[in-house]
């Protein structure tokens, strides 16, 4: 496999990234280095209306990915630019189709005018991938890889998933939430305690200074065998909890859901380590830049044994293109790219 460079770019939601990565297969694994890490974020925009309404964002993506883009060209050079990438690679899904589109005519617009192939990719695709970028593990100068079966605990604001992969690009769910995503049942619950947009970071900030066994929330589902997960119950929990205890101290309220919601999420995914005895367990996706819950899967699967723990950088944790551009340069080596012209884009694609 040659050494490529290639341009990626994500819109799926509300953060505008680009990204270049230069990925190299070594010996020992493989060498993903970002040189370019562009990301414009739209929260203060959605936190004037508490959360993110679709058209705004798209509006807002279609304003900056151009000036993003174009401060690249100006960077290098355009014409320098257009020689050095190998391949354009763009969220087609899941997401909001507006957002989404926007991203997706940027880069078919690039691939056309570069004579590039196109190469779509999934944005929970690209979340796992993220856990491949240089400094993402604590491997100097080495390659790294995925021993698989890898198991991937996927969280984020629309998914809560546990992903099987037997082979790079090759996804398999085998549970997943039968009503809200976790994050949404951060971002949710952090409004009902007043905390601001988006509340994921915000509770969780509040939640490191009050006490995790203060109040006993819900563990949904934990003392089933299956892996399905469920998140409404803790968050109505949360709301019935605050109307029942108005003077309640809400560190302390933060405090004792985030821990409901680690136990819950460790303790399905060692349930499948023990079903499918993977070789490695990753995080991936927004909830991965919770630092509670990194430090307890970390752990817990530390000290199950025989089991390695990936986790990507923080800086990549959260939706950016650097993840896209890392997925994308295992789609384009799989021979998975498109002429400009076939891009579809999808709001409820599958990882498949
Ligand atoms: O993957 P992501 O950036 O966007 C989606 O693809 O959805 O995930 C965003 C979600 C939001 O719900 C946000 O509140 C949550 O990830 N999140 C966190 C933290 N950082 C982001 N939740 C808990 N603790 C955090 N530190
Ligand atoms: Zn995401």
């Amino acid at each position: 496999m040659k050494p490529i460079t290639i341009l990626g770019i994500e819109s799926s939601c509300d953060e505008t990234g680009v990204a270049i990565i230069k990925a190299t297969a070594l010996k020992s694994g493989f060498k993903l280095t970002v040189t370019d890490h562009l990301l414009h974020t739209q929260i203060a925009l959605h936190a004037q209306t508490g959360g993110v309404v679709p058209e705004v964002a798209a509006r807002e993506h279609a304003v900056r990915l151009p000036q993003i883009l174009h401060s690249l060209g100006e960077k290098y050079g355009h014409k320098k630019l257009a020689r050095m990438v190998d391949g354009v690679a763009v969220t087609n899904g899941p997401g909001l189709v507006t957002s989404l589109l926007v991203g997706a005519s940027a880069a078919q617009t690039i691939a056309y005018a570069w004579q590039k192939p196109l190469i779509p990719v999934n944005h929970l695709e690209g979340h796992i991938y993220a856990n491949l970028i240089h400094g993402s593990q604590n491997k100097k100068g080495a390659g790294l890889n995925f021993k698989f079966p890898l198991l991937v605990l996927m969280v984020s604001g629309g998914h809560t998933e546990l992903v099987l992969m037997t082979d790079h690009l090759k996804y398999k769910i085998v549970g997943s939430t039968l009503d809200d995503a976790v994050g949404e049942a951060f971002d949710k619950s952090a409004k009902l305690l007043g905390l601001p947009y988006p509340g994921g970071p915000a509770l969780s900030k509040l939640a490191t200074q009050g006490n995790r066994q203060a109040i006993s929330f819900p563990r949904p589902m934990l003392d089933r065998p299956n892996l399905d997960f469920s998140f409404s119950g803790i968050k109505t929990a949360v709301a019935v909890y605050l109307q029942k205890n108005p003077q309640a101290n809400i560190k302390d309220v933060a405090a004792s859901f985030e821990q409901a919601v680690v136990e819950t999420l460790v303790g399905k995914t060692m349930c499948a380590v023990k079903k499918y005895k993977p070789q490695a367990v990753a995080i991936a996706g927004g909830v991965s830049a919770n630092t509670w819950l990194r430090h307890n899967l970390r752990e817990t699967v530390n000290n199950y044994g025989g089991v390695e723990f990936m986790e990507p950088n923080m800086n990549y944790a959260t939706d950016n293109g650097a993840m896209i551009a890392a997925a994308g340069a295992f789609r384009f080596w799989h021979g998975k790219k498109l002429a400009w012209s076939k891009l579809k884009v999808d709001p409820n694609l599958p990882l498949k």
